[in-house]
């Protein structure tokens, strides 16, 4: 079976969150199991690109509209990610610093239809097309609808919801820029009076993943908009959890961290991360130490943070560091918040990834306090670093994380995205830390925990064969 992974981000190639861990694991467990699984994805002016050679195996041009771009599709010189991977390198558009901008309609939209006049030229069409988030939401529609494809009419098309809180919206006026249809069928376009591409994706493809069971339930009563049409389409819907690269994300061989370790010494060698970054980010290493990794937005829920904080902090029992970026009216309060806990508190503005793992690998307790959460990686980091997680029951975090006051449980949850709450499991936690036999015993446990893509990969493969 040939699968094509279309997808805006793809670690460690360009990476904003989740999305690209998980188009970066997926593929290679997909290629292992002996299933021919590729990614395409566009070509950014990036680290990876700027250390990297590439070949051009296909030039052309392509029509947005009125404006004509060039384009050519790229390989790897050197290709050690474990998946054959295709970059669109559409350069007026898409290859830049970053990955997601105002422009984005005209970028993404050049991106699938590059894609799919790429794919026309090639001998054997794909098997499947498996679609990641709205960037990519078209394809279902334009092999289903324009012209130009009806080669792909009888292509298989997934979709994956990674976060439906993003849908892509335009207006009907740049409707022009879609390659030419039967306008009787616009109608598959649309949602509440835009062109929506993740709605109009939930409408054409064939089938529609989110990245969790609970996560998929919850759409049908709160996904921006998107209810009626989920519910509607529930049939050809199902939710699958996200596995995390085992290879990747592996404590004993891992080289971001300041000392590896197992479940043999993970004492010492997570003393010696906390030590680092206590040493680094001036906090008490005798204190629990509370981390947060991600997104400063609204879903994360990270704007609870600086009152939950100053609760904890005013009780000088536990220190707190932050890794993050996002909405600035947060970075400047998680900047300013330093100077009032000197010693207990630090942040790092910004996104570093190598940090990110040190975090894992040095934290006592990572904070999760989502509104949304689809799934949710860092939890699942977590687990293999043996930090213990506290997190809200939501979505992906409800289905990975089981709270210490039920049979087995290993983790703190809590109900609300709201201060109170926060501040709550914190108290538990430190109740917990307090309790150092029944702490480590936890730590270790967690540790064991699979949670590799190789069961949730397996369920991609089935959902593949049945509608091939
Ligand atoms: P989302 O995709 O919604 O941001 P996930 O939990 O699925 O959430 O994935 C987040 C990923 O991004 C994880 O790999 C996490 O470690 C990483 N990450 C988020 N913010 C940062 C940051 N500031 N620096 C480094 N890594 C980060
Ligand atoms: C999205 C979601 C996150 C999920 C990730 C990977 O960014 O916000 O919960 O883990 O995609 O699927």
């Amino acid at each position: 079976m040939d699968i094509v992974h279309i997808s805006a981000e793809c670690y460690p190639i360009a990476k904003v969150g989740g999305l690209a861990d998980v188009v970066g694991a997926l593929p290679k467990y997909q290629t292992a199991s002996q299933i021919s699984s590729k990614v395409i994805m566009p070509y950014y002016d990036k680290a990876f690109t700027q250390s990297n050679t590439f070949t051009a195996i296909y030039e052309s041009q392509l029509q947005l509209g009125d404006t004509t771009y060039n384009f050519s599709i790229l390989t790897l010189n050197e290709n050690t990610l474990g998946f054959d991977i295709f970059f669109v390198n559409v350069p007026d558009l898409l290859f830049k610093d970053y990955v997601y901008s105002a422009n984005d309609t005209e970028r993404f939209l050049a991106f699938q239809i590059a894609t799919l006049n790429w794919l026309l030229t090639l001998d054997k069409t794909p098997d499947i097309l498996h679609c990641h988030d709205h960037h990519t939401g078209l394809i279902p529609f334009m092999t289903q609808e324009c012209y130009d494809y009806t080669v792909f009419k009888h292509t298989p098309t997934i979709l994956t919801i990674h976060n439906a809180q993003y849908q892509g919206w335009f207006p009907h006026d740049k409707v022009g820029l879609i390659p030419a249809f039967n306008f009787d069928h616009v109608g598959l376009l649309d949602w509440g009076g835009d062109i929506n591409p993740l709605a109009s994706a939930i409408k054409c493809a064939w089938r529609v993943t989110t990245v969790s069971p609970s996560y998929m339930e919850e759409l049908k009563t709160s996904a921006k908009g998107l209810e009626s049409l989920l519910s509607a389409e529930s049939d050809k819907c199902v939710g699958i959890l996200n596995g995390i690269d085992w290879k990747v994300w592996n404590p004993k061989t891992d080289p971001f961290i300041k000392a590896n370790y197992d479940l043999r010494n993970v004492a010492s060698g997570r003393l010696t991360n906390k030590n680092y970054l206590c040493e680094r980010f001036n906090l008490d290493i005798n204190k629990p130490l509370f981390g947060f990794i991600g997104r400063l937005v609204y879903e994360k829920g990270s704007d609870l943070f600086p009152d939950a904080f100053r609760q904890v902090l005013e009780k000088n029992e536990a220190s707190i560091l932050l890794l993050g970026s996002g909405n600035k009216e947060q970075e400047a309060q998680f900047e300013a918040l330093k100077s009032e806990y000197k010693g207990s508190y630090n942040a790092f503005i910004g996104y570093d990834e190598k940090l990110s793992h040190v975090v894992y690998a040095g934290a006592d307790f990572l904070l999760m306090p989502s509104r949304v959460e689809p799934c949710g990686l860092n939890q699942m980091y977590c687990l293999r670093y043996g930090t213990i997680p506290i997190v809200r029951r939501i979505g992906g975090l409800k289905d990975t994380i089981t709270d210490i006051s039920e049979d087995n449980g290993f983790g703190l949850c809590h109900n609300e995205a709201s201060v109170s709450d926060i501040v709550g499991a914190v108290d538990r936690a430190m109740t917990l830390y307090k309790d150092q036999t029944k702490f480590k015993q936890i730590r270790k446990h967690i540790m064991k925990i699979d949670h590799s893509w190789d069961v949730s990969a397996k369920q991609y493969i089935n959902l593949y064969q049945s509608i091939n």
